[in-house]
């Protein structure tokens, strides 16, 4: 049993993610993925696209199995909506598969209308020890309004079921919803305060810390830099660039009772969205992991879409940047945009990086360029499912890639990874494996 003791009051400074430490960014060997190409077989579905992906676990963040299924849950959209509209009606649904390879659609995890927010982005869920499932989502939106608008509040979907039969499994409601988290305003910037491109306060992740029995909740948010302020010299276009890595604490550890923590790690100056937070602890060390793309990055920092990475003694700890930059892991030069949203978790000696295969075949166009494609050809450069799973290796605070497993491949701790092939003093299989 976890103990719940109730979490230490904060008042810790944020690690800062410093621009000294972002302007070493750069592609080397050890961070760079292989180029993805589309799946040979079925993409997870037909009739939606499919971008950021969770796991359902268990409290301790192990996998979870329910009747010999895993299950994920991702943001989806229409499979003919253009790609770029997709977050304008992101809806959560499960996918389950009893292989680990090859996921079924159980539909959305939500009836229509049930969730807050006009629609659902990113989160967490979590199989509790009595079966209860939660899943944790950002409200975007409001559910009632006329206009697509921007705010972000995090809510949880207690109450529910995982019920299987011969057809297969079922996340099974009612949910109550509630929601759990809103910006204060001084730790984590309010919409109305963001100075910034792109306002975030979202993506939730259930963490139990092993160390303590501690409960928190992740999320990304922004700094608050009131104009005027000296920070980065007083320099305001820098200040606008304020992301940071928020965090919650349960009290009790009733998954849906939280307080706000100051921030473990924040970017000011540095980078605007540290995106869809979360940690892989290993050897007593916390990894630290988020996604971020290379136009948040404040003006003079050249950044890459890549999965980047902090590590620290414990949860609260002094963290550092993996890597000396923080990059750990990103999409070639000639396929910048190939994966993007990074999920990372252990397995056995290796950490497993899941993502989405985005936008490929590009030849060079920017992001913005693919807006101005025919519609087919905006469809036809999406990707718009699972990525391979990507092989990390690590050692205090340095991470390799190491290779890659097939698309969507979600092995559990018991199933042994195919065997990698040396390379000098360290290992690597550019290829494919199962
Ligand atoms: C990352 C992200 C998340 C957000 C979602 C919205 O890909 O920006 O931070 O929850 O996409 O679609």
């Amino acid at each position: 049993m976890p103990i719940y003791e109730p979490a230490p009051d904060g008042g810790e400074a944020a690690a800062a993610w410093t621009r000294a430490q972002a302007e070493g960014l750069a592609r080397s060997d050890d961070v760079v993925a292989p180029v993805v190409y589309p799946p040979e077989s079925e993409p997870v579905s037909d009739d939606v696209h499919v971008w950021d992906t969770w796991l359902l676990r268990n409290r301790d963040g192990s996998v979870a199995t329910v009747d010999g299924y895993r299950v994920i849950l991702s943001l989806t959209a229409p499979a003919d909506m253009l790609p770029g509209k997709r977050h304008d009606v992101a809806t959560i649904r499960y996918f389950y598969s009893a292989d680990g390879t090859q996921w079924h659609d159980g539909g959305p995890v939500f009836e229509d209308g049930a969730a807050f927010g006009a629609r659902q982005w990113a989160g967490s869920a979590l199989l509790d020890d009595d079966g209860t499932v939660y899943v944790y989502y950002t409200a975007a939106g409001h559910r009632d309004a006329e206009e697509l608008t921007y705010e972000q509040r995090i809510a949880v979907a207690g109450g529910g079921r995982v019920e299987t039969d011969a057809d297969g499994l079922r996340i099974a409601g009612p949910f109550d919803h509630e929601v759990i988290l809103e910006p204060d305003g001084e730790r984590y910037e309010r919409e109305a305060q963001s100075r910034g491109m792109i306002y975030t306060f979202r993506d939730p992740w259930f963490f139990e810390d092993p160390e303590t029995g501690r409960t928190y909740l992740l999320f990304e948010g922004n700094t608050p830099v009131p104009e005027g302020s000296d920070a980065c010299g007083g320099d305001a276009e820098r200040q606008a660039f304020n992301g940071s890595i928020g965090v919650a604490a349960s009290p009790t550890g009733d998954p849906t009772d939280w307080e706000l923590r100051p921030p473990l790690v924040d970017a000011v100056g540095v980078n605007q969205e540290l995106e869809r937070p979360h940690v892989v602890v290993r050897d007593g060390r916390y990894y630290l992991f988020f996604s971020s793309h290379d136009h948040t990055f404040a003006p003079g920092i050249d950044g890459f879409d890549g999965l980047y990475g902090f590590v620290a003694d414990s949860l609260r700890g002094d963290y550092r940047p993996l890597n000396d930059t923080g990059l750990v892991l990103t999409n070639p030069g000639n396929a910048p945009y190939q994966a993007y949203s990074w999920m990372a978790f252990p397995h056995g000696d290796e950490i497993l990086v899941q993502s989405f295969f985005n936008y490929y075949d590009l030849g060079g166009l920017s992001l913005d360029d693919v807006g101005h494609l025919a519609p087919e050809e905006q469809l036809r450069k999406f990707g718009g499912t699972l990525a391979p799973t990507a092989r990390l290796g690590y050692d205090g605070d340095r991470t390799w890639v190491r290779g890659t497993l097939a698309h969507g491949r979600i092995p559990l701790g018991s199933e042994e990874l195919p065997p990698l092939s040396p390379v000098g003093d360290r290992e690597s299989t550019r290829g494919y494996g199962r």
